[in-house]
């Protein structure tokens, strides 16, 4: 939910520090901060607000120039509002520490009566501030061992960055549950939330477990286990280039990543279909027996990812004839699921960073099954936790509302259910090839959608102030009815609400007037007349009415004049280009309505506290 940045090497920390948080703002834009420290003592500047506005804020500061070492902070927030004392960092009261945090203690009102008692002075209302009064009450001059007992104390979620005033030649990370990479360069050393922080100057990293705490000084990285004894660990080297982390000339990250979509499942279907015949799914090793025993399968996914898993359900149960059943991923932990050895749990998540999803895995694994991550950041935690993990390779998505990511999720889907369905001897040659030979097509046809996105913008010009909307689709296109209300809600504040076109008799259609806008997703399929005849009820309605069809359906022209077209494809992947229109309508709504498209309000891009 927030960013957190850290250097200390040769270079005036500041500017590292700003360009760090300027990238990981996607996370957190609620209040921003910086601390860097020369001359023995800390120097600190934060406010609520974005970065921009800390930036202005600080342009003539000059204390907080030439330093080498240096923490920075952008915000979501948990506890406390947004306001210039709950910004981070946040100070003991000796002013020797500072600590950035992301994450959520969960005994911090404990912590914070014992400090309290023991005459500390505590100034926000946010969790974090009790870690640097800890660190402040262990420390007798070792930082390293102070830090460690000071986290002993903490229940809950954290990836900290800390400095101490009189060390300033070495910064502290320390881990547990939230994300935390740290970047090895060249005489300097980076910690940071997320790998776009520091892109510009490193692609060496090292990944931080849970429990570990990092040293940083100028010279390398030391890694400790929670007891103080050092660990060995590998540096892995990022695949992706800077500019994939950068607008790249695009006015929003949104769009851009909208319109990457036919790249990346090009990229997922040519490194994964062979010869229209064989699917490669490495990084998931199953045993024909083990295969065999799978008696069901859980997906488990929040927002978008859940959507996603929707539709794989419809194609594991259809193509493997295996039962699935499809849980958010906050709610799972709270029913009694039926989990054994023989069950496989298929986890979909963008970041591998989503508190509840990795909760819920949690226990999955605790009740025997066996999981399998569908996921897109690669070492994030939830591939750390997964017996398998299948890697979209998405490239970084940046925007809050998530595009290229979900239809990656499918796509990555739509292979592990044609797989299975061929190990398992439920698929015909023939058929697989054809399927495959279709999945293919999909790229070039949403290049063609892209093509016609101006249609899309004229159209959310002339609905973009409806009051609300109503998105219906069925079967496989259900999920999409869901999946493109939610973009619109999240980056346009319309209240939008996704529904099995069947239900609208059960309830909904008592919404239905002229003041709200229904957009129907009715591409040619084998229940393509149910859709219609939703359609006319909500026409007798005076509904107004949107629909997304296939082209060379004339006819559905006699309901409305706002035909979206999509180009045929077999009903099977539908999912797979019925949703860009979604995605485009949502994203120009935004823009009409002159919203902040690539980080809505209250929003972040990784939910990583429950
Ligand atoms: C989608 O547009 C939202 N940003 C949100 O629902 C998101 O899909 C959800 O938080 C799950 O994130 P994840 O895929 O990183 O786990």
């Amino acid at each position: 939910m927030c960013g957190i940045i850290g250097y200390i090497g040769k270079k005036d920390a500041l500017p590292v520090l700003l360009e760090g948080l300027k990238q990981l703002e996607y996370r957190g834009y609620d209040s921003a901060g910086v601390c860097v420290a020369r001359d023995g003592k800390i120097h600190i500047a934060k406010r609520s607000g974005k970065i921009s506005g800390l930036v202005h804020a600080i342009k003539d500061r000059k204390d907080l120039k030439g330093s080498f070492i240096g923490i920075g902070h952008s915000r979501w927030a948990t506890h406390g509002a947004p306001t210039n004392v709950n910004a981070h960092p946040h100070m003991d009261c000796s002013g020797n520490f500072a600590v950035v945090h992301n994450g959520i203690i969960e005994n911090f009102n404990e912590i914070k009566n014992v400090l309290i008692k023991e005459g500390h002075c505590l100034k926000s209302e946010t969790d974090t501030e009790v870690i640097a009064h800890l660190i402040e009450k262990y420390y007798r001059g070792d930082f390293e061992r102070a830090v460690l007992k000071a986290v002993k104390n903490l229940k809950g979620s954290f990836a900290l960055g800390i400095m101490c005033g009189n060390q300033i030649n070495k910064l502290i990370a320390v881990r547990k549950e939230s994300p935390l990479i740290v970047g090895i360069g060249d005489s300097e050393n980076f910690i940071a939330s997320d790998i776009p922080a520091i892109l510009k100057y490193t692609k060496k990293v090292v990944y931080i477990e849970d429990n570990e705490m990092a040293v940083l000084t100028r010279e390398g990285v030391r890694v400790f286990d929670s007891s103080g004894r050092e660990k060995k660990k590998k540096t892995d080297t990022i695949k992706w280039s800077v500019a994939s982390a950068q607008k790249s000339g695009f006015p929003h990250f949104m769009l851009k990543e909208i319109s990457e979509q036919p790249k990346v499942l090009k990229q997922i279907f040519s490194s994964r279909i062979k010869n229209n015949s064989v699917i490669t799914l490495d990084g998931v090793k199953i045993s024909d027996r083990e295969l065999k025993d799978i008696s069901n399968v859980i997906i488990l996914a929040c927002g978008t990812a859940y959507h996603a898993g929707l539709v794989g359900k419809y194609l594991i149960e259809k193509f493997c004839n295996i039962p699935v059943s499809v849980d958010v991923s906050s709610e799972f932990r709270y029913r009694s699921p039926v989990i054994n050895k023989h069950t496989l749990a298929i986890a979909i998540s963008q970041s591998g960073e989503t508190a509840d999803t990795l909760a819920a895995v949690r226990e999955a694994k605790r009740k025997g099954a066996k999981v399998v991550s569908i996921c897109n950041v690669v070492g994030s935690s939830l591939t750390r936790i997964s017996d398998g993990v299948l890697y979209t390779y998405a490239g970084p998505e940046i925007s809050v509302a998530s595009t290229k990511a979900y239809t990656a999720q499918l796509a990555m889907l739509y292979l592990v259910s044609l797989y299975m369905a061929g190990r398992k001897k439920l698929l015909k040659k023939e058929l697989k090839r054809y399927l495959l030979k279709e999945l293919k097509r999909v790229p070039g046809l949403l290049e063609a959608i892209l093509e016609n996105k101006n249609y899309m913008r004229r159209l959310a010009a002339k609905h973009h102030n409806f009051g609300s909307f109503l998105y219906l689709g069925r079967n496989l296109d259900f999920p999409t009815a869901l999946e493109g209300a939610l973009k619109l809600k999240e980056i346009s504040y319309i209240p939008a609400e996704g529904y099995a076109a069947g239900e609208m008799k059960h309830g909904p259609i008592a919404l239905i007037d002229e003041y709200r806008a229904v957009v129907c997703v009715a591409p040619v399929s084998g229940i393509y007349n149910k859709m219609v005849s939703n359609i006319e009820e909500i026409c007798a309605r005076k509904g107004k009415v949107i629909i997304i069809a296939t082209e060379g359906d004339a006819g559905i022209k006699r309901f409305t004049k706002e035909v979206i077209y999509v180009p045929k494809l077999d009903e099977l992947f539908s999912p797979l280009i019925t949703v860009l229109p979604l995605q485009l309508l949502a994203y120009y709504i935004a823009i009409a309505r002159g919203c902040d498209v690539d980080q809505p309000r209250n929003l972040a891009k990784s939910v990583t506290v429950e």
